[in-house]
């Protein structure tokens, strides 16, 4: 990422960054919870604060990352899936989409969405995919699921199947930006075969520090946070064949590993068909 815009080589510069610095956003917070260098001290002081509140935030962030691995790798790998609508993208990180999915099918398709500034900034090692295939970056609000259709329509053909990503971004659609039917409208355009993948912070596991850590986070970031129990997550698969082993706890699905599998994850997680 060395070419990229970044807090520490802009600050070398002389560089002011391009965007507001003074707030907390959650794509940095994350960042900074993952071990990342693309933050700025108001993101790294919600993300201590919130580490009080809920000190696994770091184990559970990691192991949200790798449950998408995971979860690609499933994609592109046994279900044969060859374009993916990864929305709420984040800051690049290890094991970005399109790396799994070309890693087992370099001729992936990937069109990436979010809706925070800096994740453009670094949209160039979005865009930096295998020949063979193509990524591509959308600036939209998952709050307008058509816009994002449109815009994905450069690199998709919805005339095959597409895996839908949510990963870790339904959480900042309260219910008056009406979740269900933003899920319903993406998968609504896509045919037989595809698939919605998606992560939920969850509020019935480890509830007490994971209310603490909404709370913590919705006095200090811009992006409000909304926790949701395994019922209100399982609803955003309606309509669509979990696969095996249903939705679960992230690090309970399909884990690679003991330690894996082990991970104190605070997130529903699955990936299913449309049928
Ligand atoms: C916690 S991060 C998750 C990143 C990545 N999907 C992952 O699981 O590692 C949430 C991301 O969703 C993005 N996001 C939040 N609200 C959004 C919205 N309304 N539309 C598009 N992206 C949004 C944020 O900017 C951030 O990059």
């Amino acid at each position: 990422m060395t070419d990229e815009w970044s807090p520490e080589a802009a600050a070398s510069h002389g560089e002011s960054a391009p965007f507001d610095t003074s707030v907390a956003h959650v794509a940095r917070v994350y960042n900074y919870w993952l071990g990342g260098k693309e933050y700025f001290a108001a993101d790294r002081a919600a993300g201590e604060q919130a580490i009080k509140a809920f000190p696994d935030i770091v184990l559970s962030a990691r192991a949200n990352r790798a449950f998408l691995a995971r979860a690609v790798r499933f994609l592109a790998g046994e279900a044969g899936i060859r374009q993916f609508l990864d929305v709420g993208t984040g800051i690049p990180s290890a094991n970005n989409t399109h790396e799994v999915a070309q890693s087992v099918a370099p001729e992936s398709r990937i069109a990436y969405v979010d809706n925070d500034p800096i994740v453009l900034t670094y949209a160039r090692t979005l865009l930096a995919g295998d020949p063979a295939g193509a990524t591509d970056y959308i600036e939209a609000d998952l709050r307008q699921p058509q816009q994002i259709l449109a815009g994905a329509a450069r690199l998709l053909d919805y005339g095959r199947p597409v895996a839908v990503m949510l990963m870790a971004t339904l959480q900042h659609l309260g219910e008056a930006d009406d979740p269900y039917q933003v899920v319903a409208t993406l998968t609504a355009a896509l045919p037989p075969g595809s698939y919605l993948a998606l992560s939920h912070p969850a509020k019935d596991i480890d509830a007490e520090a994971m209310a603490r850590m909404a709370d913590s986070l919705n006095k200090m970031m811009a992006e409000k946070v909304t926790f949701r129990d395994r019922p209100a997550v399982a609803r955003f698969f309606e309509g669509l064949d979990l696969v095996e082993p249903g939705m679960v706890q992230a690090s309970k699905w399909r884990p690679t590993s003991e330690s894996e599998a082990a991970s104190p994850a605070a997130l529903w997680g699955g990936v299913a068909r449309k049928p």
